[in-house]
């Protein structure tokens, strides 16, 4: 036997209890597709429709729509394996997950040894109570801001030169990006609620699909707080602008009984897209012009995939203006910047004491502080060498490849000119030569679905269809492990 191992998919087949072998045996089991001898496309056609049809998996996953298309698309491809003999011949691109390529193992098995030691020095330091500050320990906030520091630029800050001390005492280590998601709204709520108010979450549709089912479930659906979304429009990347903030406040202007947040993806999902550095910053002086009480909620998971200049640039209209800084909550995470999904580590900080302290006592109430696991792990991230550093940054250039690869195939070939608009303006080409991302978002030709799509392209990515007109489709590449789709992309010409 082969010591190399084992491919995901074939991992997925290891336990006993495997809902996608299961469903797939099932499946076949039946007289409809279980009969197919030769792998054509007229047969990848009657499976695909077969197991988009099937009434169990119809009913398991009622209201998750796109955990279903994701299981479907799994079995889709267990079936095809077994009918082709090719695991690779269907690509699933449907879930925001990450794993790591094999030219990152030893890194990231580092960086999780590096924090096993940190782990065990605690231990024996007989370190094993409570988190009490529920913020995560000093020693690994401190290491978090000077990491961090790198892509958001606080100590140029010389008109604020306790920023980064500042931001230190009021950071919170959190158990993922969306546990703090969680922490902030209930945060504002409350803190709304303290001061005789009623919070009102304002978001662009374009923004990751968690964030209204976490903000809706905390507004109990209006009874507690209100939500507002705001379209978003494909000539201005599907971002917000500073034109859309002001035609909101025409009509809903600020009053006494009312807080208001705004949630802003400067690196979006599922667009795909980044929003330029004088469209953020023009978007956020706006709220704060409009109405200088409002929250900014600034979900930064992806900044530290761009390139260390470009996260300066766009950070510096925002952390350069100690004025829209401070109403800023920031939110960030470790999940696909490296690719540790698994491992929940997250953290927000604000330099206003007065934005921070109510999300913060929420995290303090729920969980009595954020786990020792979890914090040194973030402590062992952001004390990653110069060299370790280097290679997330060729994890990011893998990823950035994949996706230019999948919009030269699927767009640039001319190939699938039937199933995707003409229109596809959101993106910007050049920008594809810069990590973004792990996300490609492309609007759909009327009527097209997921299944022609993965029956005529063999790729599966999720449907969209709140950011109106039309009906996009986001494909994520961070499940790819082995170059698949780059080499559709022209190579960069030689320099010289
Ligand atoms: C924009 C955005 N924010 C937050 C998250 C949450 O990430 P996690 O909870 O894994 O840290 C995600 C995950 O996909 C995301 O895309």
């Amino acid at each position: 036997m082969s010591d190399a191992p084992a491919a995901p998919h074939e991992r997925e087949l290891e336990g006993e209890e495997n809902p996608i072998r299961d469903h797939a045996e099932r499946i076949m089991s039946g007289g409809e597709i279980g009969g197919i001898q030769k792998a054509t496309h007229e047969a990848l056609l009657r499976v695909i429709d077969r197991v988009f049809n099937d009434e169990t998996l119809i009913v398991n996953f009622k209201g998750a729509d796109i955990r279903r298309v994701a299981m479907s698309g799994n079995i889709i491809a267990e079936i095809w394996r077994r009918i082709h003999g090719d695991p690779e011949m269907i690509q699933l691109l449907t879930i925001g997950d990450t794993e790591i390529p094999p030219f990152m193992q030893r890194t990231v098995e580092r960086i999780i040894k590096r924090a096993h030691i940190f782990h065990m020095d605690a231990i024996r330091e007989g370190k094993t109570g409570y988190d009490v500050a529920a913020k995560g320990t000093e020693e690994t906030r401190r290491a978090l801001m000077k990491f961090l520091d790198r892509y958001y630029g606080f100590s140029e800050q010389t008109d604020r030169p306790d920023l980064m001390k500042t931001l230190t005492k009021q950071t919170c280590v959190v158990h993922g990006g969306m546990t703090g998601l969680d922490y902030i709204t209930a945060g504002l709520i409350q803190r709304a609620d303290n001061k005789g108010a009623k919070h009102n979450f304002v978001w662009p549709s374009n923004s990751f699909g968690t964030w209204p089912s976490i903000a809706n479930m905390r507004s109990r659906n209006g009874a507690v707080a209100d939500t507002h979304i705001i379209k978003s429009e494909q000539k201005h990347g599907l971002h917000l602008t500073p034109e859309q903030v002001t035609t909101y406040y025409k009509e809903h202007q600020p009053a006494p009984g009312k807080t208001t947040s705004w949630y802003i993806t400067p690196v979006g999902n599922p667009s795909g897209t980044k929003i330029t550095p004088r469209q953020l910053q023009g978007t956020c002086e706006a709220i704060v012009k409009n109405d200088p009480e409002a929250v900014i909620i600034l979900d930064l998971v992806y900044l530290r995939m761009l390139k260390v200049e470009e996260a300066r640039a766009l950070m510096a209209g925002i952390v350069g203006n100690a004025e829209v800084f401070n109403r800023v909550i920031v939110l960030d995470s470790f999940s696909k910047t490296h690719g540790l999904c698994g491992e929940r580590a997250g953290l927000f900080f604000s330099a206003n004491p007065d934005l921070f302290t109510d999300p913060q006592n929420v995290m303090m109430l729920l969980t009595a502080g954020v786990s020792k696991q979890t914090d040194c792990l973030e402590r062992a991230i952001a004390m990653s060498s110069d060299g370790e550093i280097a290679k997330f940054d060729k994890l990011h250039e893998f990823w950035r490849k994949e996706v230019e690869g999948l919009y030269y195939y699927l767009i640039k070939s001319g190939e699938f000119k039937h199933l995707f608009d003409e229109d596809q303006s959101h993106i910007n080409e050049a920008g594809l030569k810069d990590p973004t991302n792990l996300y490609l978002c492309l609007k759909l030709k009327n009527g097209v679905d997921s299944k022609q799509i993965l029956a005529e392209t063999h790729c599966l990515g999720v449907e969209d269809g709140r950011m109106q007109p039309g009906t996009y489709m986001r494909f994520a590449v961070g499940k790819i492990r082995q170059p698949t789709f780059a080499k559709y992309a022209p190579k960069k010409p030689a320099s010289t």
